[in-house]
């Protein structure tokens, strides 16, 4: 396994030398953009790699099997929210009128925290690995806010960020609404402690037709996500699907 760590979030890497130089060099090009303020937005695709574009197509593809579903999307482990927002976008274009599709992205913002040995040798991540900046929820809500702003029912603010540790935090939610049902469940903390326990919280709000995504399953880097699903769903319970537009992440629908 090639053991090229990033500086910025300890988790190897499997980049090639090359890849890593062109990534870089689509970084460069980007910053240096010479395209004006307002056409920036509009001109995004010309820096979205086949690795990104990957997953935006995924999560198309997901949100159309929830949109005749009832409930809401929570997303445990946001970092910089570029999920959380893509959704947003996404309820934008599939259903901009239903004001219960909220969105509820958990994370400490703080980085990881509860490793444990079930997260193997592979996993070289320490608690604080894949921090953001500080304050950076209160950006992240901003744009958050502007997605909404540029959609139907704006006054309606439909998404929530819930910071702290997500083995105190997704059961208080839970316990402080019981109303919800879930239909679209993002599993991306990595980790076995916090997925653990976001799985026990969440499961009494799903129903059959929820959609469950997992962004580490058999993955052998960070073993503690299949561990945490295997404890507490039953691997032989799902009918566990990836689409072919993405290789690592996979989805279920709960039956
Ligand atoms: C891989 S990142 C999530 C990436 C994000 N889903 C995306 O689409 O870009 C994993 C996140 O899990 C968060 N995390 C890890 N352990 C946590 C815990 N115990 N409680 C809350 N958040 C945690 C980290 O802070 C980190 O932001």
């Amino acid at each position: 396994m090639d053991e090229m760590k990033t500086r910025r979030h300890d988790a190897i890497v499997l980049s090639s030398g090359d890849e890593r130089a062109a990534q870089a060099e689509m970084t460069a090009r980007l910053k240096e953009s010479p395209l004006p303020d307002d056409e920036l937005l509009a001109n995004l695709g010309l820096f979205l790699t086949s690795k990104t574009l990957s997953r935006i197509l995924f999560f198309a593809d997901i949100y159309k099997r929830i949109v005749e579903t009832h409930g809401i999307i929570v997303e445990f482990g946001v970092r910089w929210g570029q999920t959380l927002s893509l959704l947003s976008a996404l309820r934008g274009i599939h259903e901009p009128f239903n004001r219960h599709r909220r969105i509820v992205g958990f994370d400490t913002f703080e980085g990881f925290s509860g490793m444990s040995e079930v997260d193997g040798a592979n996993c070289r991540t320490v608690d604080g690995s894949f921090s953001v900046s500080p304050d950076y929820e209160a950006e992240l809500a901003r744009i958050l806010a502007l997605q909404e702003a540029l959609n139907p029912i704006s006054h309606l603010t439909k998404f929530e960020l819930i910071k702290g540790d997500a083995r105190d935090t997704v059961p208080a939610y839970f316990a402080a609404h019981p109303e919800s049902l879930v239909s679209l469940a993002i599993f991306d903390f990595d980790i076995y402690e916090p997925t653990k326990a976001a799985l026990e919280a969440v499961r009494p709000f799903l129903f059959k037709g929820s959609v469950l995504v997992f962004d580490e399953l058999a993955d052998d880097i960070f073993p503690g996500e299949t561990v945490a699903v295997r404890e507490v769903l039953g691997i032989d319970t799902l009918r566990i699907r990836r689409l072919p537009t993405a290789a690592r992440v996979s989805y279920a629908v709960i039956e």
